[in-house]
């Protein structure tokens, strides 16, 4: 994944703030989607910015591993510093795999009535196994690494995201184009 350079948010809009929260397995598409709808928001002039599960990890929650209790700590840290750039007036695109509908409850209730969206990137276990971008999924089935998600660690779906986005289904462009459409419809965006 890239990193926007910050000359890039240059002609900042009127916005309103908000999370666009994209939680489901890894290998479901989150990133490479947040990523896309950051661009657009960015070239359309709105000001943005993108936490990502795995980035963090290896600063703000590096003494974090993949327990329930840090997964859970690594959500409120995340939830937190969202809250924190949407209360400074940015649209914050979040992409994690936040598998407990608990912990993502729990976030949501930090934030006003309407700042927080749930996006739900669905992708069936055996898509993303396939995929397998980081070869993870071969690493936990041959047991080298343990509390796997979605092998020996569970995820929660959203039972009433504000999105649900079938990325084996769509191609990445047409969900984010849902993601902007979302994003229009509401008022988000002018
Ligand atoms: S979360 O469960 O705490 O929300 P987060 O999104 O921050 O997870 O990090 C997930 C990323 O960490 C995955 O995309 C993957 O690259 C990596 N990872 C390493 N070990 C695991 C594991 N046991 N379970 C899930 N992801 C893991």
């Amino acid at each position: 994944m890239t990193i926007i350079p910050d000359k890039e948010h240059l002609h900042i809009k009127q916005q309103r703030p908000c999370a666009l929260w994209l939680t489901g397995f890894s290998g479901a598409g989150k990133s490479t989607l947040a990523y896309l709808v950051q661009r657009e928001l960015i070239s359309l002039g709105y000001r943005t910015h993108l936490l990502d599960g795995d980035i963090v990890r290896r600063g703000l929650c590096k003494d974090l591993g993949f327990s329930a209790a840090d997964r859970n700590e690594n959500i409120r840290r995340i939830g937190e510093v969202a809250k924190l750039f949407t209360d400074a007036g940015l649209i914050v695109l979040i992409a994690t795999i936040s598998p407990y509908q608990q912990m993502r409850n729990d976030t949501r209730a930090l934030f006003s009535p309407g700042e927080f969206i749930e996006i739900f990137i669905d992708a069936p276990l055996t898509v993303c196994e396939q995929r397998d971008p980081k070869g993870l999924y071969r690493k936990a089935r041959a047991g080298e690494i343990s509390q796997f998600t979605g092998i020996d660690s569970t995820y929660d779906p959203p039972p009433a995201p504000e999105l649900h986005l079938h990325t084996d289904q769509d191609s990445a462009e047409i969900c984010a184009a849902s993601i902007m459409d979302y994003l229009y419809q509401r008022g988000y965006l002018q």
